[in-house]
This record gives C-alpha cells, structure tokens and sequence, in this order.
C-alpha cells in the first residue's frame, strides 16, 4: 500500500524539530483526522537556508512533511511557492487516494510559514495575498 519512499521517510524522517530564531512559522490542522504540522523556516536573500518541521500525524503527513522539507531546502521563496502537494507525493513515488489529503498540510504549513515570514520581515510575497489554509481536506 506504501511505497518504500513513503516507508523510508516516515521511519526516518528528514529535518525534524524547530528552528529557535525561525524567520518564519506556519501551523495548519486537518479538522477531521486532527492532524497537525508545524513548518519552520530560515530565510536569508531570498533563500530557504534552514526548514525544520513538526507533525503530530498519521505517517503519510510525517512522510510529505519531511519529503516537502527535503525539496525546498536551499531554494528560493518562488521555487518553494510552486511546490503542490501533487509535487510532494510524486517524490514519495505515490499515496493512496485517501492519504492525498496528507500531502496538502505539507503544501499549506509551508505557505503558512511563508506568509508569516512576509508578515514579520515586511517582504512583500503576492501569491500569498490571498492565502488562508482551508481547514478540512477530506
Ligand atoms: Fe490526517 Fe493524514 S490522516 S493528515
């Protein structure tokens, strides 16, 4: 049912914890399963230096925060704009249909912690005018 990708990043998941004198949090929660994911980010000129995260969830949630981590880890804001959670669970070579969800927190915690790094930083960052993360993904 999950691929060995799923397997590996959820037994040993990359860039755990949190980042003390974060530039940028995001939190979001999926109301019905009651999953949460907390994303930290480091951010200097334009670039994600450091990501760390935090996920009290399923596995496939742990799995696509750290998969998500992994891909934006040194890229800039833009590139890490782009990430889906489609983006995220291709990485991960595939979830079950019912796990998509899954992967959306780990798109909208690092929209989240984006938007909070514009807020703070007063970086303005368009695409995220708009952004509120939705609350239920099932
Ligand atoms: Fe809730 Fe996976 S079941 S995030």
């Amino acid at each position: 049912m999950y691929s060995e990708k799923v397997m590996d990043h959820f037994t040993n998941p990359r860039n755990v914890g949190e980042i003390e004198d974060a530039d940028g949090i995001g939190q979001v929660g999926n109301a019905k399963c009651g999953d949460i994911m907390k994303i930290y980010l480091k951010i200097e000129n334009d670039i994600i230096v450091d990501i760390k995260f935090k996920t009290f969830g399923c596995g496939s949630a742990i799995a696509s925060s750290s998969m998500a981590t992994e891909l934006i880890k040194g890229k800039t804001i833009n590139e890490a704009l782009k990430l889906t959670n489609k983006a995220v669970a291709e990485a991960l070579d595939g979830l079950p249909p019912v796990k998509m969800h899954c992967s959306v927190l780990a798109e909208e915690a690092i929209k989240s912690a984006l938007k909070d790094y514009s807020e703070k930083s007063g970086v303005i960052i368009e695409e995220l005018k708009d952004f509120e993360p939705k609350e239920d993904h099932h």
